[in-house]
């Protein structure tokens, strides 16, 4: 059974140290990309706090594809380039969106989201795999210091796809 610790009073860097190596423990005997990526989502939303969505969208047949996340039922299909998992995916860049309602083109598959972050999983080679995409109910939710984070979780994801 997995026992989650107690990260309450962990500074950000070492929630995310923390959540790296449980990650990390919880994929590295596992193959299956799936089971991997609902481990991952289910980590990161049950541990950070104040999220409403933690997720993936992967490259399929030319979009992005919805994967394993929790949170509400989400949009199944996105576009490279719609949104912000779209231009995240097209640019190969993390984008942290402090205020949702002011990112032209957002998509709004839970209205409770009022700040988003996604970063994009790439292969050694550069090659986009999807994105890890993370949403709160709170403006400006994200830091550099989650951007730091996440983009560990989504770098040990990437060497798992
Ligand atoms: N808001 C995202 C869509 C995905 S949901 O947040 C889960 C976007 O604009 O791409």
């Amino acid at each position: 059974m997995f026992a989650a610790s107690d990260l309450s009073k962990c500074t950000k860097p070492e929630l995310y140290q923390q959540l790296a190596a449980q990650l990390r423990a919880l994929t590295d005997d596992e193959t299956d990309p799936v089971a991997n990526m609902a481990n991952c989502a289910a980590l990161i939303f049950h541990s950070v706090p104040r999220l409403n969505w933690a997720g993936f969208y992967l490259l399929k047949g030319g979009e992005l594809v919805l994967g394993p996340f929790q949170g509400q039922p989400a949009c199944i299909r996105i576009a490279i380039g719609s949104g912000v998992c779209g231009t995240a995916a097209e640019t190969h860049t993390t984008l942290r969106v402090g205020d949702v309602t002011k990112f032209k083109g957002h998509i709004a598959c839970d209205s409770a989201s009022r700040s988003e972050i996604v970063v994009p999983m790439l292969t050694a080679d550069s090659h986009l795999i999807g994105v890890l995409d993370v949403d709160s109910p709170e403006v400006d939710r994200f830091d550099a210091e989650d951007e730091a984070g996440l983009k560990i979780l989504a770098g040990i994801m990437a060497r798992k796809l």
